[in-house]
């Protein structure tokens, strides 16, 4: 990052930093209501301090009927007290200032909760009123307004429209939701919206959050012609999806952001196929960065994996923004599940209950990719009980299932629930120090977790959390030895064999990583190994493993043959 006078900005933390993702609800309960809080969340900062992350991402924790986790927010300038107050949360911000770890909170600004004041008053007002044009009203379709006013069908599943009744119970307008009917979409044309969410964003500013994620991030603007969708086909422009006028938005967010002192980040969350579509709202006014989700749908396949490094590396240089790279969050499957199944690429719409997943295998991959993506330039994104190797919870009973995506679907999407099971943090049965022995956590633990927790994992020397503990530690000292590699020039392929990834990064470091299934490969000579997700003694590097090595001081270029 330069500043006007071309000068390198040191404080640019974004551009290489971890970031650490605790979804409240299953983080740590403190009170003992079975649920997790922000007083449990203080009570284990140790845990992340020891960790090595740079910053904490909280998915929302604001007043919000919770239809959708939290993502139905019914006052964006408060705390729900399911997890505490807003002076906890002003609290925990400065606590985890002072340990080093920079905040980060979640704005959702495509929506709101149906118990939101506005769309209280609004439901209470007539159409054509000013409270309605807040929200996209419309009247609907066919005899009687039977049917909604276009086809969009909402992200859960069923239609993005619902109608709603006048006082005297007789059906009246309609209402878009791109997520759950408990999710009325806001209207983005109305001054009023884009005034309220930049007083948002001066509001958590102002309480010291280093950045921001912009929740649903390419979906606020839409068409005011609304169009009806054909099948089939993607439109361009897309009436609600990435559309240009979103861009004037993130660059009014973005004065906003930079008029504080010390790097305050924006992050998007944005689903974009195209790398050179998300890379427009990182061009240096607008966005910082944005989640790089290709990665996360990639498959465990070297050719993937490097076609989707290389793309991320390409569009997000061109703009000079760094890339990210995330493997899991709340919303999609574990990685240990997802890596060991037959099919292990990521799909909103493949989720499918009961797919069987070699557990072992998924662990194995897990590890080998906890050193690729913390060796890669840019920055990262942890869900919380990635450092322990948790996986995805897939016999929930169907009556604990809370996720609107499940319920939605009529059953057939297994839903959310199990990435969010709450965490295993020490003795040998549930709830496995979340909350008070006693407590029922809000989801059931696997009693398989017993191995998984923070405790039994802590200091053993093969564990999953010692693995992310050492990797962090060593990324840090290269990242700061060699400033801060952002770039795709931080990044140098080496030649190796089909099957294998191999690059220099950082000062001098190495990283190979063997996703061949069967076929062991020797590590390159004049190399001191200084860590590997399994074994390498024999000077080979097995099956779905990965090392970080040290060049000895020898001048020949490095490559790794077979
Ligand atoms: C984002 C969140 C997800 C939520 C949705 C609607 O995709 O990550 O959890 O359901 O937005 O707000």
């Amino acid at each position: 990052m330069t500043d006007e006078a071309g000068e390198e900005r040191p404080d640019a933390w974004w551009r290489n930093a971890v970031i650490y993702q605790i979804y409240p609800r299953s983080f740590a309960d403190g009170d003992g209501d079975g649920v997790g809080d922000l007083a449990g969340v203080r009570q284990r900062l140790d845990h992340l301090a020891s960790l090595g992350v740079d910053a904490l991402w909280f998915t929302p924790w604001y007043p919000s009927p919770m239809a959708d986790g939290g993502y139905d927010v019914a006052d964006y300038r408060g705390v729900d007290p399911l997890f505490g107050t807003l002076a906890e949360a002003e609290e925990l911000i400065e606590e985890a200032r002072r340990r080093g770890l920079r905040t980060i909170v979640d704005v959702v600004p495509n929506h709101v909760s149906r118990d939101h004041p506005w769309f209280r008053a609004a439901l209470a007002a007539p159409p054509g009123s000013a409270e309605r044009a807040l929200f996209h009203f419309r009247p609907g379709r066919g005899p009687d307004g039977r049917l909604p006013p276009n086809n969009w069908v909402s992200e859960f599943g069923g239609p993005a429209w619902t109608r709603v009744t006048g006082p005297d119970g007789s059906p009246g307008e309609w209402y878009l939701h791109l997520f759950a009917p408990e999710q009325p979409d806001l209207n983005w044309a109305d001054p009023r919206v884009r005034a309220e969410h930049e007083a948002v964003l001066r509001f958590w500013l102002d309480r010291g959050v280093a950045g921001i994620r912009v929740d649903s991030a390419t979906l606020l603007t839409k068409d005011p012609a609304l169009p009806d969708l054909v099948p089939g086909r993607t439109p361009d422009p897309h009436p609600y999806a990435d559309r240009d006028d979103l861009h004037e938005i993130y660059r009014c967010w973005r004065r906003i952001a930079d008029s504080y002192p010390g790097e305050r980040l924006l992050v998007g969350e944005m689903w974009l196929s195209d790398p050179a579509r998300l890379a427009r709202y990182l061009s240096g006014d607008e966005l910082h960065t944005a989640f790089n989700f290709s990665f996360l749908q990639s498959p465990w396949d070297a050719e993937r994996i490097r076609a989707c490094i290389d793309a991320t590396l390409e569009s997000h240089e061109a703009v000079g923004a760094p890339p990210t790279w995330v493997l899991c969050n709340h919303d999609v499957t574990r990685t240990v599940t997802r890596y060991g199944r037959a099919d292990t690429s990521f799909d909103f719409a493949g989720k499918r209950h009961a797919v069987p997943s070699d557990l072992a295998l998924g662990t194995r991959r897990a590890r080998a990719a906890c050193l690729l993506t913390l060796a890669l330039p840019g920055s990262l994104y942890l869900y919380q009980g990635e450092e322990l190797g948790l996986y995805e919870v897939e016999d929930l009973p169907a009556d604990r299932l809370r996720d609107p995506m499940h319920v939605r679907s009529g059953g057939t999407d297994p839903g959310r629930d199990g990435c969010r099971v709450p965490m295993p943090w020490s003795g040998t049965a549930p709830p496995f120090g979340f909350a008070p022995d006693g407590t029922n956590p809000w989801l059931p633990q696997p009693a398989g977790w017993a191995s998984l927790t923070v405790a039994a994992q802590d200091g053993a020397p093969d564990s999953m959390l010692t693995l992310y503990r050492s990797a962090l530690a060593l990324r840090r000292a290269a990242t700061t030895r060699a400033g801060t590699p952002a770039g795709a020039s931080a990044l140098r392929w080496i030649p190796a064999p089909t099957g294998v990834l191999a690059f220099g990064w950082g000062d001098g470091l190495l990283c190979v990583v063997n996703l061949t299934p069967r076929r062991p490969v020797p590590l390159p000579g004049g190399h001191t190994v200084l860590l590997a997700s399994a074994p390498v003694d024999d000077g080979t590097l097995g099956p779905d493993t990965a090392a970080w090595l040290r060049a000895g001081g020898d001048d020949e270029p490095p490559s790794v043959v077979t």
